[in-house]
């Protein structure tokens, strides 16, 4: 991270306590939110959902990347600011991973890293993450074959003993997924981590667990991290909590009762959590989808 020349060092300024919001709005009550949950998690007829936020109370879309990659983009443009360095050779982890379309790519040989661990409190889109990876390792391995075959050598075409290439058979090695809460159950004495990514969760975790949960998000995260480690969070900006406060009543209550802000974040964790030093990488992304126009934070710890 020394060598590069855009890399901000800590500034030290603290974050000033913000207004409680008093609101009026109507919340999705506690019955409704069982149903809601209870539909995602039991695998009903998704043609019977509603396409709507409330469905989702933490953010748990399933078609996340439908919205963020649009057609005419190669690949999600985050992949473009993120430095080899960072993965290369080292134990990663992706919190809030979603269906995990972001994981296996870091996973892949472009990064190089030793492993990847994407988590999520969601069991379907853990499932569908799961799904992913093998579909991926699937079609390059039928890709190769179909090469091999065109070069015309009877012995490349043939599948490898246990049917898969070794960059593929590697890439079952790096990559995995794993269901859970990791504000209530990341056990601290845990695995740690050379470089942990965090990338538009931070709403998701402050409107469900308020700023305790917030906090422990944090510290959990610097605690999982080796000394040096790596730090890549992409924070919502407050005004999308807005539009998301009402999926349910405990989201509803905290929204009321948030004081730290996304924009103390930095500081928070400078100077109360321990980080050493942040590089905003924002400036360096393009061609992001409307919406998804947000910070992107490395911290080192
Ligand atoms: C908006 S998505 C972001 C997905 C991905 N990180 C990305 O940016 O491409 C937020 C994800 O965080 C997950 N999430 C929210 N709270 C969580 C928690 N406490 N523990 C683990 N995952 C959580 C949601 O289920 C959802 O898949």
């Amino acid at each position: 991270m020394g060598q590069d020349s855009n890399e901000t060092k800590t500034k030290r300024k603290r974050g000033g306590r913000s207004k409680e919001k008093k609101s009026t709005e109507k919340v999705v009550t506690t019955e409704e939110q069982k149903k809601q949950q209870q539909q995602q998690g039991n695998g009903s007829n998704p043609s019977k959902k509603k396409k709507s936020q409330e469905f989702c109370p933490f953010g748990n879309y399933k078609n996340y990347y439908g919205y963020r990659i649009s057609n005419d983009m190669d690949e999600d443009p985050r992949l473009k600011v993120l430095k080899k360095e960072w993965f290369q050779g080292k134990d990663c982890l992706d919190i809030g991973c979603n269906s995990g379309v972001m994981t296996i790519h870091i996973g892949k040989k472009k990064f190089g890293c030793r492993s990847i661990l994407g988590v999520d409190i969601d069991s379907s889109l853990i499932e569908v993450a799961r799904w992913r990876l093998r579909n991926f390792i699937r079609t390059q391995n039928q890709g190769e074959k179909k090469t091999a075959a065109a070069d015309g050598s009877k012995e490349q075409s043939l599948p490898l003993s246990d049917g898969s290439s070794s960059e593929t058979k590697d890439l079952f090695q790096i990559v995995s997924f794993q269901k859970e809460n990791f504000v209530h159950t990341r056990n601290p004495d845990e695995n740690r981590y050379d470089t942990i990514l965090c990338l538009s969760v931070t709403k998701w975790v402050h409107l469900n667990w308020g700023d305790d949960g917030l906090i422990t998000l944090f510290s959990k995260i610097w605690r999982l991290l080796n000394p040096g480690g790596i730090f890549v969070m992409e924070p919502q900006p407050w005004k999308s909590y807005e539009k998301n406060r009402r999926v349910s009543e405990t989201t509803a209550m905290n929204y009321r009762n948030i004081v730290l802000r996304p924009e103390h974040f930095q500081n928070i964790l400078l100077d109360k959590i321990g980080f050493r030093t942040v590089e905003d990488l924002t400036s360096s992304l393009s061609g992001v989808s409307k919406g998804f126009d947000r910070q992107v934070l490395v911290f080192q710890k």
